[in-house]
């Protein structure tokens, strides 16, 4: 049942409406007024100095920063393109969330995390001593294995703490951890690991997603053998966390054969039986890199984003603090996945920089119940809930009474991330999760920027649902028409942003012009993010969605690309091409158009071995939900898809605009006729 609480006005009227900030948070708040933000806010722009070395007194810094902080260049047409933060300066990342809380902040004895498993009877409760010795002992097994300082290190692993463990026993090494999403499949997981040499790999025997068991080892060992057959390398090792035991009843376990090859496999349980609790750090430069995270490319090449120690532990601790508006005693829940850049700077680094206590959950929203987020909202008493728009649309569908069983005046704060929400979604989330207590903090960023760059801040900043607000410290946005032209006041055109802020990417792993190329060559002086913005009369920034050829499905940016040459490698297929069509709830959903070879029939059979090819070539998030029959596609005369013309094909918008440069108009009522109207 569709819920009763969004009045029909207040839907249409939403992005009208301003939402104040409740007064009972503004009392002990960080930020506790409009006039604070804008005070600091010039601070940290006027004096970024001065701003970002009060953030650093926090920390511990083996050789201080010291001399000018920032150093960069942001304009092509002077050269290359750099950032440097605190250079020079030498700590480790390791060392300051977990040492620091524990030695100097005494927090040993309170809670890291709340470990929820994906069957509610499976929790444990990690305390910042076990994390600081679970990560020493791993860090060591590390070492003892032969991995260094700059080596990089892939981990494919599901929520478990395990993986906290291995990526800060990385950070604590000097080893630069490749954190690849657990639902990616062996191809793409090979793919990551070729394209940075992973020395080493980390995984589990397998993991339950609700009622499935996917047996992860399996495909890391299918990854293996294919970095072998592709390009010869031979990841020397292969750390498996033995997940499963225990978990397994007997036909999963006549299932499940964990093959083992013990030149290269370990168990990690066995490992560190006889791994030291004591290891001492690597001590790192602000510059060292710190991770790489993939991101998808629209050339359909994921882009190995990179991220440089001191400026993204500075950045993530600060926007942790003030965009959640962190206190001591809260319980803070993201329910993104670390395999993303959400889970690295707000499950990870940011939450355990301030010593906060967070939820992890091993789930998915609906098992065993479509209630199950908000049991554990209940059971955990969070205060602040951090997740995305398509879960909250999933979510919302099943109506209000799945809520009201729950208690859920724990909440505090509640946040979204990921993609534009719409205002339906933004009521909803507003009105029932939060009963109209809690202000909802809408998240700009990107695997890019490190951390939040648009955000409003709880207690402080009025909000507007489906707005980003204002920018965070630190950052400077523009917007810019197709000239390249910055506009003023009220304005529509691409989000740009004019200097560097301490957690922006350094470069993409290996390759600095692409670095150059996708980010800065549009508009020289200018990192340009891929999002279209409009500024309203008040100065808010609304995000209208990418304007380049990406994807957003469930808020997980894919390339058109990437899911064509998956089409392509099918036999029957002679060209792809694919675009986005709008999803109740995934936001954007797959539509694509086919052409055979000549001879070949469309069949049901075709396009079932089209999804299953896409889902093994990059994973089920990239699934297609429509497969079209094509018999041309709309180009121009120089050969370009007009992709235009197949979105507005997609959504069946008889509005095409200008085609006069179309090759061949006719083949467009060809593809209006044939449209796919059910998902296949
Ligand atoms: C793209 C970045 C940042 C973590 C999750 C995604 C879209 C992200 C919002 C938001 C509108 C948003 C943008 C952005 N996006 N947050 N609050 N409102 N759009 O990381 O995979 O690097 O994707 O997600 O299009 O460019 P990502």
């Amino acid at each position: 049942m569709p819920s009763q609480v969004n009045s029909a006005c207040e839907v249409a009227c939403a992005e009208d409406l301003t939402y104040p900030p409740p007064p009972s948070l503004q009392g002990d708040a960080h930020v506790p007024d409009f006039n604070t933000y804008k005070d600091l806010y010039r601070k940290s722009i006027q004096n970024p100095q001065e701003f970002w070395m009060d953030v650093a007194s926090e920390f511990y810094w083996k050789t201080p920063p010291s001399g000018k902080l920032f150093d960069y260049n942001f304009d092509l047409t002077k050269g290359k393109i750099f950032v440097e933060f605190m250079k020079g300066a030498k700590t480790n990342v390791c060392y300051n969330v977990l040492d620091r809380n524990v030695m100097e902040k005494n927090l040993g004895d309170k809670t890291a995390f709340f470990w929820e498993g994906n069957a509610p009877t499976d929790s444990s409760v990690i305390s910042y001593g076990h994390l600081l010795k679970e990560v020493c002992k791993f860090a060591n097994i590390l070492r003892k294995l032969g991995v260094k300082k700059g080596d990089r290190v892939a981990i494919y692993l599901p929520m478990i703490p395990e993986l906290v463990y291995a990526m800060l026993a990385c950070a604590r090494i000097g080893a630069i951890h490749s954190i690849v999403f657990a639902g990616f499949s062996s191809e793409s997981l090979c793919e990551r690991i070729l394209d940075s040499q992973c020395a080493a790999l980390i995984t589990a025997d397998g993991v339950f997603r609700g009622e499935k068991l996917i047996n992860l080892k399996q495909i890391a060992d299918e990854a293996m053998e294919r970095c072998k057959e592709k390009a010869q390398l031979v990841v020397k090792n292969c750390i498996v966390v033995k997940h499963l035991n225990g978990r397994l009843n007997n036909q999963h376990k006549a299932k499940l054969q964990t093959a083992w090859n013990p030149d290269v496999d370990s168990w990690l349980d066995e490992l560190m039986v006889e791994a030291s609790e004591e290891c001492e750090p690597e001590w790192m430069d602000a510059e060292d890199p710190l991770f790489i995270l993939y991101t998808s490319g629209s050339t359909g090449k994921p882009k190995g984003v990179v991220h440089t120690v001191a400026g993204y532990l500075l950045y993530t601790a600060l926007t942790f603090k003030y965009v959640f508006d962190y206190h001591d005693d809260d319980v803070y829940w993201s329910t993104a996945d670390i395999g993303w850049i959400t889970g690295h700077s707000y499950i990870t680094y940011g939450p355990l920089a301030n010593g906060a206590t967070s939820v992890m959950f091993e789930g998915i929203p609906t098992y065993p119940h479509v209630g199950r987020f908000w049991e554990i909202i209940e059971k955990y008493k969070v205060t602040t809930f951090y997740t995305a728009p398509t879960a909250i649309r999933l979510l919302m569908k099943y109506g209000d009474q799945a809520i009201q069983k729950y208690d859920l005046n724990s909440l505090k704060i509640l946040g979204t991330v990921g993609e534009p929400i719409n205002s339906e979604a933004w009521l909803w989330y507003y009105n029932v999760i939060g009963n109209r207590r809690c202000p909802i903090v809408d998240t700009f960023w990107q695997t890019e920027t490190g951390g939040h760059v648009l955000t409003p801040l709880p207690a402080a900043t009025p909000l507007k649902p489906g707005s980003a607000t204002f920018p965070f410290f630190g950052v400077v946005p523009a917007v810019l028409n197709e000239q390249g032209v910055e506009l003023e006041g009220e304005a529509e055109g691409y989000l740009v942003f004019k200097q560097p802020w301490p957690s922006i990417m350094r470069t993409l792993y290996g390759n600095h012009d692409r670095y150059e190329n996708t980010y800065f060559n549009k508009f020289p002086g200018f990192y340009v993010a891929g999002d279209g913005c409009r500024r309203d009369k008040d100065g808010y920034i609304w995000i209208t969605g990418r304007i380049d050829d990406m994807l957003n499905v469930s808020g997980h940016l894919l390339s058109t690309a990437e899911v064509e040459s998956a089409l392509t490698e099918h036999p029957a297929v002679a060209e792809a091409a694919v675009v986005s069509r709008p999803h109740q709830v995934k936001g954007e959903c797959i539509y694509c158009f086919v052409i055979l070879k000549d001879g070949k029939k469309f069949t049901e059979l075709i396009t079932q071995e089209l999804k299953k090819q896409v889902r093994e070539k990059i994973g089920p998030i990239a699934t297609p939900d429509f497969i079209q029959n094509a018999p041309g596609l709309p180009k121009t005369r120089s050969g370009k898809i007009m992709r235009r013309v197949l979105r507005q094909i997609a959504r069946n918008e008889k509005d095409l605009g200008d085609v006069s440069t179309l090759a061949d108009p006719n083949i467009v009522e060809v593809l209006f006729s044939q449209r796919c109207e059910a998902a296949a």
